[in-house]
């Protein structure tokens, strides 16, 4: 039967001399000159083909056709592509430092003991190389660059010492340390590409919708006993093993977590953050949460307790806090409750005024 089957469309494709035949033909010669670019590096983009001019027959000798557009996301250089040089070492040391960070420069660190026991991995996945996984491909073509939270002109070491004081709540290696230095040659290299002015596909954070309410700790807590308990803890502690440097699933309250001065804390950063990312696998062309999901929990995690720290010299411009900055003074009358958790729509339109 099946037999049959295949026999009588291989009569039919022998048949075809028509147009529908021709233009097949020259769908597949194009998709494969497309092919032959992409792998020689060529930059081009597929042409949109309808459904209806891609043969639903085709011989099966034809070269595989792609169903989607040619990748355009943004990619970082490849690591297999360094070379045996200083420059190259210190490349792969900051690529180490960065995903492994706990175990040089955590609570039981090898080189210096001086941040919470995450690694920068945690929160830029991938070693900072992922799509919409927090990563930094914007950095060499941005920094140094004026920043409202400071105030101040920043390089990158100023950014990763921000990221150590904050997000891994200690202190930062000195500026011109070994460890500072190949941490910040790894993240230019990773935006080596990037030109100036552009935003490639895939940078930094994916964007979400404002919601209409306030994001609910309520409605994040069931949500987060659902999708990310079963890594994360019962008590947001994470999972370290006895005898691990490193945590398997990293803390997102308490102590050992992130401090209120990090980019997290924001309810809009983390809902950027685990949307694309969280639970762990998911992308941002696969999501496993819902817009609101993601507010929700960005509000249950952000209300839990963690460890403080003294903002009094950030922001001395009060009028460049973003909307959803969680402290007070502000420039508009609207409470530090909602400039946390929203409704942030009415902060806006006030704004513009
Ligand atoms: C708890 C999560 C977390 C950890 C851990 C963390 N960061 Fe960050 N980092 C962030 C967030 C959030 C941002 C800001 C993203 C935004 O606002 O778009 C950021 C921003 C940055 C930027 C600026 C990116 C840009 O495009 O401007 C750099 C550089 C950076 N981090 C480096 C590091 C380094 C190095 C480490 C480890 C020492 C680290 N971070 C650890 C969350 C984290
Ligand atoms: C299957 C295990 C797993 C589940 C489920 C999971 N996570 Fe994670 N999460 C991880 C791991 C592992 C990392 C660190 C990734 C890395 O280092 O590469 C992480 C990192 C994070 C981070 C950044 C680092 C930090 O500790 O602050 C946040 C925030 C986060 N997860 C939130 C969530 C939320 C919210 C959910 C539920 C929707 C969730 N995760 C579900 C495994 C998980």
């Amino acid at each position: 039967m099946k037999l049959n089957q295949e026999n009588e469309e291989v009569g039919f494709l022998l048949k075809i001399s028509n147009v529908v035949g021709l233009s097949a033909i020259a769908v597949i010669l194009m998709l494969g000159i497309v092919v032959f670019l992409e792998l020689s590096g060529t930059e081009v983009s597929l042409p949109s083909l309808t459904e209806s001019t891609t043969p639903t027959t085709a011989p099966a000798t034809a070269p595989t056709v792609p169903t989607q557009p040619a990748e355009t996301m943004w990619r970082a250089p490849d690591l297999a592509s360094l070379p045996a040089t200083p420059e190259a070492d210190q490349i792969r040391y900051g690529r180490e430092l960065v995903a492994h960070t706990a175990q040089y420069l955590g609570p039981e660190g090898s080189v210096l003991q001086i941040a919470n026991g995450m690694n920068c991995q945690n929160c830029h996945l991938d070693a900072g190389t992922k799509p919409f996984g927090n990563n930094y491909s914007l950095v060499a073509s941005t920094y140094p660059k004026f920043r409202g939270r400071s105030g101040t002109e920043e390089d990158v070491v100023k950014r990763v010492t921000d990221c150590f004081e904050r997000s891994l709540n200690g202190e930062a290696p000195k500026p011109e340390s070994k460890e500072m230095q190949a941490m910040v040659a790894y993240i230019k290299w990773v935006g080596q590409d990037v030109q100036k002015d552009e935003t490639p596909n895939g940078a930094g954070l994916i964007d979400i919708e404002y919601l209409d309410r306030a994001a609910s700790p309520e409605l994040g807590k069931a949500v987060y006993v659902q999708k990310c308990q079963v890594c994360h803890g019962d008590n947001g502690q994470g999972m370290k093993p006895v005898g691990n440097t490193e945590y398997i699933y990293p803390p997102l309250w308490g102590d050992d977590s992130y401090n209120a001065g990090a980019g997290l804390y924001r309810v809009s950063t983390f809902a950027r953050y685990v949307k694309a990312n969280m639970p762990l696998g998911a992308t941002h062309d696969s999501p496993m949460l819902t817009d609101e999901e993601s507010w929700d929990l960005a509000a249950y995690v952000n209300s839990m307790p963690r460890p403080k720290k003294d903002l009094s010299k950030d922001w001395p411009d009060i009028s460049k806090k973003p909307v959803d900055h969680p402290f007070g003074p502000y420039s508009d009358s609207f409470s530090e409750e909602q400039h946390k958790y929203g409704p942030y729509k009415p902060i806006i339109e006030a704004r513009k005024k």
